[in-house]
């Protein structure tokens, strides 16, 4: 597919950000923090077990945590537990990883893992920063093996400087019909699933995508 016909439909500079400058800057200083409350941890926590990709389910082993830092959010962590993100420094305070990657997908979309190399993929929170969703989702479902799950979360609040222009101009249920379309795009997942997790209340909401790796493509 041609790569300006990827993003058809999607308003000019939607993908575009604030702050372009390189992502390392930003990123550079360690952030030992959590982006969301409690509630909403344990919201992911929940739908990893639901999903059976948590250390407590008999399979799947190796699981791959996109855009990572500190924690993964974890009930039970898996066997293996493969981090990426931009600081090494958070990574390597991550206790439940088993391999760790600096690696800024916004440069370089594509994965530095083998094809079909893990169970499962997650990504907590931070779909939003990414210039080039649709060219990493699908290195994604190269590493991810036929049947693996799928599981993009994300809540209300971000780095508003970071995130892509159009996530701003966009609402929580808008943009679980855009992360939706950016799966969707990748051919390579079954119909994505949008669902809000955390129950009506006072806190960060928590809203995930999910969807499992189609056998081909
Ligand atoms: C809001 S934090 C979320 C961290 C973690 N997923 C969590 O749930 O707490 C955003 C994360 O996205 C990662 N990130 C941002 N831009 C990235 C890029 N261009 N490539 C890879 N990771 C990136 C950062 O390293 C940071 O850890």
């Amino acid at each position: 597919m041609d790569p300006a016909d990827r993003y058809a439909g999607f308003p000019p500079g939607f993908f575009d950000r604030a702050d372009d400058t390189p992502d390392q800057v930003f990123y550079g200083p360690v952030r030992l923090v959590t982006h969301i409350d409690d509630r909403a941890i344990a919201a992911v926590g929940a739908l990893y077990a639901e999903l059976g990709i948590n250390g407590s389910a008999p399979a799947p082993r190796r699981v791959l945590d996109l855009m990572s830092s500190w924690v993964s959010h974890f009930s039970t962590p898996p066997a293996e537990l493969v981090v990426l993100g931009m600081n090494a420094e958070e990574l390597a305070a991550n206790t439940a990883a088993t391999q760790r990657l600096v690696h800024d997908l916004n440069t370089d979309p594509r994965v530095p893992l083998p094809d079909a190399d893990v169970d499962a993929a997650v990504c907590c929170v931070s779909i939003d920063y990414l210039t080039r969703p649709i060219e990493v989702l699908t290195d994604v479902g190269r590493v991810l093996r036929p049947g693996g799950a799928l599981a993009i979360t994300y809540s209300n609040r971000c780095f508003p400087t970071k995130a892509v222009r159009g996530w701003l101009a966009t609402d929580d249920e808008q943009h679980g019909l855009v992360v939706a379309e950016l799966v969707r795009r990748t051919g390579l997942f079954d119909e994505p699933r949008v669902a809000l997790r955390t129950p009506p209340g006072r806190g960060d909401p928590l809203y995930a995508v999910t969807a499992t790796r189609l056998p081909t493509g």
